[in-house]
């Protein structure tokens, strides 16, 4: 069991209004926070009140963005117990972006002990309301401070704590996504399949381009051939085609999501045929012309399940389930979030009472 010393804030914060969350918005009023010191390990877990940190101006992580992160989310049943979904898979995806970018791993039974401890002393801030939820973000920083490029051999492991609503305003409805085809987000060898802060800092420009033409997020084409779908960035992405379900495939530059994972076992058992293969953006778009293309959405932590209901690739636009949710999409969604809210039975083993 990790020793956690505790600090409590004197004056806790008031709640925010449960229908005015959005996404990333609020904080709790408490943060875990850890060390790490080359031949010590990790030290010193605390929990301490939510607030600024102090770092040296010349840390490593503002320099060269040696830094990894994760998204989870904590759930209220309507019982009133709180759960979470997949947490160990959240942990090792954690140390496997450390390792893609050498930071010190994370003992998992240390890092499930900080989740537990630092959700239970704010568990008053997991939200109740429909499509709520507590989202949590564990991450490392480098430390050094020190200029020349190298691994650090100090670092901060922080979780904090925000509960929100639906990431994107639309909600369930549907989002119109735009094909980029300029900016590339990663390549096979680097480090599209970790969850490092650089990989989003790179996303930035497209999405501003995507906004400013009416759309909510970028479809991301791969970085070599700029022909094959990826992600979108802040999603996996799922098509359905025929009666084949397809997503791309794992192989280096797009995050394994955890949401994906869980839709791929759940269109299984019901027997629905996935395909995890290549996808280029002229098969997607022949598949729409030709009617075959029946629904798209994109699943992830804070995205959950979310519809796509048009995308534009060079000024073509197609419409996907006439701009509204699919059936199967809904199903899933249902399915997914009704695991998490515990309003059904939890066969696949995904949920972890706090
Ligand atoms: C998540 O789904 O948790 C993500 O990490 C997306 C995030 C960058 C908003």
């Amino acid at each position: 069991m990790l020793s956690i010393a505790i600090n409590r804030a004197k004056v806790l914060k008031p709640k925010p209004p449960q229908d005015k969350l959005g996404f990333g918005n609020y904080f709790t009023d408490h943060m875990f926070e850890m060390d790490y010191t080359e031949g010590r390990g990790w030290h010193d877990a605390r929990i301490v009140p939510f607030g600024p940190i102090s770092i040296s101006p010349a840390a490593m992580v503002l320099h060269y963005a040696q830094e990894t992160f994760e998204g989870m989310k904590a759930y209220r049943t309507s019982e009133g117990k709180i759960q979470f979904f997949r947490p160990l898979e959240n942990i090792r995806r954690l140390n496997k972006s450390n390792k893609r970018i050498c930071i010190p791993e994370i003992d998992e039974n240390d890092f499930m002990d900080a989740l537990r401890a630092v959700v239970n002393i704010d568990k008053d801030w997991v939200p109740s309301a429909e499509g709520t939820s507590l989202y949590i973000r564990p991450f490392t920083i480098a430390t050094d401070e020190h200029l020349g490029v190298r691994a650090s051999k100090t670092y901060k492991f922080y979780i904090i704590l925000s509960p929100v609503g639906a990431y994107y305003p639309e909600g369930i409805n549907p989002v119109k996504i735009f094909v980029e085809t300029e900016d590339v987000r990663a390549v096979r060898g680097g480090t599209g399949f970790a969850k490092v802060g650089a990989n989003y800092s790179a996303t930035i420009r497209a999405q501003h381009r995507a906004e400013d033409k009416g759309y909510t997020q970028v479809l991301w084409l791969d970085g070599v051939e700029r022909r094959y779908i990826e992600e979108v960035g802040t999603m996996n992405v799922f098509f359905k085609i025929g009666d084949e379900v397809v997503t791309p495939p794992l192989e280096g530059s797009i995050l394994p999501g955890i949401t994906r994972m869980s839709c791929i076992e759940a269109l299984k058992s019901w027997g629905v045929k996935v395909s995890e293969r290549r996808l280029s953006i002229d098969e997607l778009f022949d598949a729409a012309r030709s009617g075959r293309l029946s629904e798209a959405f994109g699943s992830g932590t804070a995205a959950v399940i979310s519809p796509i209901g048009e995308l534009d690739w060079d000024g073509e636009r197609i419409a996907i389930s006439g701009g509204k949710i699919g059936e199967l999409t809904h199903k899933l969604y249902d399915f997914i979030t009704g695991i998490q809210w515990g309003k059904i039975k939890d066969e696949f083993n995904w949920i972890m009472p706090l």
